[in-house]
């Protein structure tokens, strides 16, 4: 019952939210009341009490997957496990601080390697898409994202195991409530590909928790992001002014990550609203009141001490994407723009694949 309440509340803003909005939620803050013994939670609509949230040591991160994991046979949710115990994103305090440094200089490798990439190569593989039976922007995210991620776990593990669509994009891992299947599932796609490697090379600890993190955090909102970018150039194209004016900026605004999640640890006001310690805090990251300036007021690399570690690697494949898209020579005509999916509560956005 509880879990259908958040699920509906969830919904309510991520299942209705378009591609370039958040609903209008009248109320800044909504708690739901506790059920059973299960903690009170809160659903954090306005943008500004989300940033303060961040940033306010009363919050922690917490391990929402637990419970979940809890029902999943371990042998077959290994690598789920190692990363929640290795990766910043779920740690607190000092082991945060000390993963996240021994992250960044891997991270770096990462952009440089894309500082090295030809946009011809990926402007090729645009007008590839474009070329197809049935071009969408959905596929041309697709390939552009799979070339930027093929080449970063290549940089990372020292190989040239290739890795196949169904285990880049088919490891989410961010759903508020997972079936013990979904986390099976996502878990063997992520053992074959590491699998593949260690028979070539074992890579060092900083390495596979890099690669675990690209797979694991960084394909899904890289690849909305990169659809969102498609779609932009699409409509600037079908609507006839693409030739003679300026190509959209490298743009975030609308996060591809919906909410965020937080557990209250002392009890605390924060703009007129009192979190209680136990609280579980679902924070949106763009502004859920309609408000018509809420492009300016987003987080889509969240905020405070979590902040997106990956984000200059982001903004690198965005920039190459623009780049190739100002090369490609196909006929974005043909292609078909892909929206968000309706009706669903997961943390990262998806679109969907219209020509399928
Ligand atoms: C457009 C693409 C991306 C978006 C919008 C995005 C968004 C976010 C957000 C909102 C958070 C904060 C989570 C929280 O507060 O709980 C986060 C954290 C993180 N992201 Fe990203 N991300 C992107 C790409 C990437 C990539 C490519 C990587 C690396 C491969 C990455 C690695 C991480 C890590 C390690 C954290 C945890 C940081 C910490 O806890 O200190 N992200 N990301």
């Amino acid at each position: 019952m509880r879990i259908l309440k958040i699920l509906h509340a969830l919904q309510s803003v991520v299942g209705f939210r378009t591609e370039d909005t958040f609903p209008n939620r009248p109320a800044s803050v909504e708690f739901m009341d506790r059920d059973g013994d299960g903690p009170r939670a809160a659903f954090v609509h306005r943008i500004g009490i989300t940033r303060r949230i961040l940033e306010d040591g009363a919050f922690e991160q917490m391990r929402f997957l637990d419970d979940y994991l809890a029902l999943c046979d371990p042998r077959r949710t290994e690598w789920i496990r190692y990363f929640m115990d290795h990766n910043p994103e779920f740690l607190n305090g000092e082991v945060h601080r000390d993963r996240s440094r021994l992250l960044r200089p891997e991270l770096a490798r990462c952009v440089r390697r894309l500082d090295a990439m030809p946009v011809a190569g990926v402007a090729a593989l645009v007008d590839g898409v474009l070329a197809s039976e049935r071009p969408s922007t959905f596929r041309i995210a697709r390939a552009v994202t799979a070339h930027y991620f093929s080449a970063c776990l290549q940089e990372i593990s020292g190989t040239n195991v290739s890795v196949d669509e169904e285990v880049l994009f088919g490891v989410d891992i961010f759903l508020p409530f997972p079936r013990p299947a979904h986390l099976h599932a996502c878990n063997q796609r992520v053992d074959s590909y590491i699998a593949a490697v260690r028979r070539i090379r074992e890579p060092s600890p900083a390495e596979l928790i890099v690669l675990l993190t690209l797979l694991m955090m960084g394909t899904a909102p890289t690849v909305a992001t990169v659809n969102w970018t498609a779609n932009r150039w699409h409509r600037q194209v079908t609507s006839g002014t693409a030739s003679g004016s300026p190509p959209p900026e490298v743009d975030f605004s609308l996060a591809p990550t919906s909410f965020v999640m937080r557990r209250c640890v002392e009890d605390t006001e924060v703009e007129g609203h009192s979190f209680e310690q136990g609280d579980v805090v679902y924070l949106f990251l763009g502004e859920a009141s309609g408000c018509p300036l809420h492009r300016l007021n987003s987080l889509p690399f969240g905020a405070g001490r979590h902040t997106c570690s990956g984000q200059p690697l982001s903004r690198r494949m965005l920039e190459l994407t623009h780049a190739a898209f100002g090369e490609s020579r196909g006929d974005w005509n043909r292609a078909v723009a892909s929206g968000v999916v309706p009706g669903r509560s997961s943390a990262f956005v998806k679109f969907e694949d219209v020509t399928a």
